[in-house]
């Protein structure tokens, strides 16, 4: 059976470090109101020299480095951002260039905070159809330069990173085998009001900024990321105590008690970087990972869910054996 298999992970973070501390400084919030409420101590804050497309090089050029294999190994580029650097080109062509790839498949994806979610299905699919061999995956966000410095509710829960993995088709055995055993999206356009960006291109003309009803939020993430894990794990013919790790998306530690709960898991099997990273969009799910595997806590032969929520809605999961 041909699957997609996790070869490497890498992430990148800007340089600039802000604490809840130093944010109270600027913004009518406090560090106990933030980490009561998220969970969130720090979040790294892109530079004037940092943008969504270095700071996905970068998680690029780590992945590779623990894939063992070189950018011109690579023959698709799936980047997911709501942040690109550029209207257009795609934010994933800057990659290419910035990697020295002379000829690939790379476009960008945008589906906001689930977009690393649905960047595997789709690179999954092209890996295991035979068209595509290797890839490079990546969630890449700047979201600070859509966020709106006077809105306490907002501004102080997002950060900019990137996280990226390879994707390398292979055959392996049916049962135990590693890769990419189940994945499955969802959308429901209707919830455009409770998070969704007041500009854009064919709307203002301009960039605009982030609005979000966090509450109303908070609610649709526990009940659509609670069901899809279900959803995802019976597709792969698993049940929860099969799971090692949950590799979520970081959005407020709440949330993540709140789903691993629902599942019956114990919250030592989350990964928890919403501390250190804050929400840093599409790239929080692939920073998690990459975490966990250079801390030494995801192993190969682990069983990996990883998941998702964000606006549009979307959301989805996808079932790894590391
Ligand atoms: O990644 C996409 C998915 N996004 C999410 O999953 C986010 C989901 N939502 C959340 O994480 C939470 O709803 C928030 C963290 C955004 C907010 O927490 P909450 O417990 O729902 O608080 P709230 O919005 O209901 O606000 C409670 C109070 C309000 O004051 P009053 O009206 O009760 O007097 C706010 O004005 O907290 C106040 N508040 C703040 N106070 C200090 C809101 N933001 C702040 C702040 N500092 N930064």
């Amino acid at each position: 059976m041909r699957r997609a298999v996790i070869a490497g992970t890498g992430s990148a973070l800007p340089v600039r470090r802000v604490s809840n501390a130093e944010l109270a400084r600027e913004v009518d919030t406090s560090d106990e109101w933030i980490v009561e409420r998220t969970g969130i101590r720090f979040r790294h804050i892109a530079g004037p020299d940092e943008t969504t497309g270095t700071l996905a090089t970068d998680a690029a050029k780590a992945a590779l480095a623990a894939a063992g294999l070189v950018a011109t190994d690579i023959d698709l580029i799936v980047l997911a951002t709501a942040t690109p650097d550029q209207t257009f080109p795609a934010t994933a062509t800057k990659v290419q260039a910035a990697l020295g790839i002379p000829d690939c498949v790379a476009f960008d994806l945008q589906a906001v905070c689930s977009g690393f979610l649905y960047a595997v299905q789709v690179a999954d699919a092209m890996l295991k159809t035979g068209i595509h061999a290797r890839a490079l995956v990546i969630g890449a966000e700047t979201f600070s330069r859509i966020l709106d410095w006077e809105d306490r509710a907002t501004c102080v829960l997002f950060g900019d990173g990137a996280g990226a993995i390879v994707l390398v088709a292979q055959d392996t055995a049916d049962d135990g085998g590693a890769g990419i055993l189940a994945t499955r999206l969802h959308a429901d356009g209707r919830h455009n009001e409770l998070l969704y960006v007041d500009g854009g291109v064919s709307t203002t003309g301009t960039v605009g900024k982030l609005r979000m009803k966090g509450r109303e939020v908070f609610r649709h993430a526990v009940t659509n990321l609670a069901a899809v894990m279900t959803e995802t794990l019976a597709l792969a013919g698993l049940s929860a105590d099969a799971v090692d790790w949950v590799v979520p998306h970081q959005a407020n530690a709440r949330i993540l008690d709140a789903t691993a709960r629902k599942l019956g898991l114990p919250s030592e099997k989350v990964i928890v970087t919403v501390d250190q990273h804050a929400n840093t969009s599409a790239a929080s799910v692939p920073l998690a990972l990459d975490a966990g595997v250079r801390d030494g806590r995801v192993r190969r032969g682990d069983l990996l869910v990883l998941e998702a929520m964000g606006g549009g809605f979307t959301w989805g999961a996808a079932i790894v054996r590391y």
